[in-house]
């Protein structure tokens, strides 16, 4: 059963939020304009931050060829790490797909937390999260579909990932910033095919 929302949305930005959908087959062929990617990366950067911490870096990967190249650099340690991806890299053939990490989504933004400070890491997952959303609602609300990544967790996935990042990004201040922690990713794209948005549960109780 498709998700309803229980109440009508009173404006654009909530339709956006109830409308919000994970893509898992995007249309490569449909890039995101560079007005469009610096929209997004500043939703990121507007997003909220435990203690104002602000120590989550955003990469911006752009256009197919860097999302399928940095997917494939990491598939071989999520499928190690993650035994339940393995169906879907089993239908990425029938699907079409160049690599189920982003799903052919023309951009990325792959988020990193300076860990370099212990006390600060416990903030870092809470951050990614809230500028997951802020890019998720934002692209939502310009017409694109999204996905969030988390599956790049595992450390051998999140090693290859920060290699790749380390190898592509020279401008990154690797030095100053200190040792970086791989936290979620978004794709977001035009969706190759249409879905529908899972149904939610209903887990909202009112104190009496
Ligand atoms: C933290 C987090 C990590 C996620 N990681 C992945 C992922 O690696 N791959 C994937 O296909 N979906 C991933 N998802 C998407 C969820 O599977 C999806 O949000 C859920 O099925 C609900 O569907 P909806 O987003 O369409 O409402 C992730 C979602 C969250 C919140």
């Amino acid at each position: 059963m498709p998700y309803s929302p229980a109440v009508s949305a009173p404006n654009h930005t909530i339709q956006a939020i109830f409308d919000r959908k994970s893509c898992r087959s995007f249309n490569p062929s449909h890039p995101l304009s560079k007005e469009t990617i610096d929209v997004l990366a500043e939703c990121a950067k507007a997003s909220p931050s435990a203690c104002n911490y602000q120590n989550i870096n955003v990469f911006v990967l752009n256009g197919i060829d860097k999302t399928t190249e940095f997917g494939l650099s990491v598939e071989p340690y999520v499928l190690e790490e993650k035994p339940f991806m393995r169906g879907i890299a089993a239908s990425k053939d029938k699907m079409g797909l160049k690599s189920f990490i982003f799903y052919d989504a023309p951009v990325a933004f792959v988020m990193t937390g300076n860990a370099r400070d212990e006390s600060k890491i416990r903030t870092l997952s809470a951050d990614s999260g809230h500028c997951s959303q802020s890019i998720m609602i934002g692209a939502k609300s310009l017409g694109y579909d999204s996905i969030c990544v988390g599956c790049m967790s595992g450390p051998k996935a999140s090693e290859a990932a920060l290699k790749y990042l380390k190898e592509h990004c020279p401008d990154f201040p690797w030095e100053d910033k200190g040792k970086q922690k791989l936290l979620l990713s978004v794709g977001v794209g035009i969706p190759k095919i249409e879905k529908g948005k899972p149904f939610k549960k209903d887990n909202i109780y009112h104190i009496k």
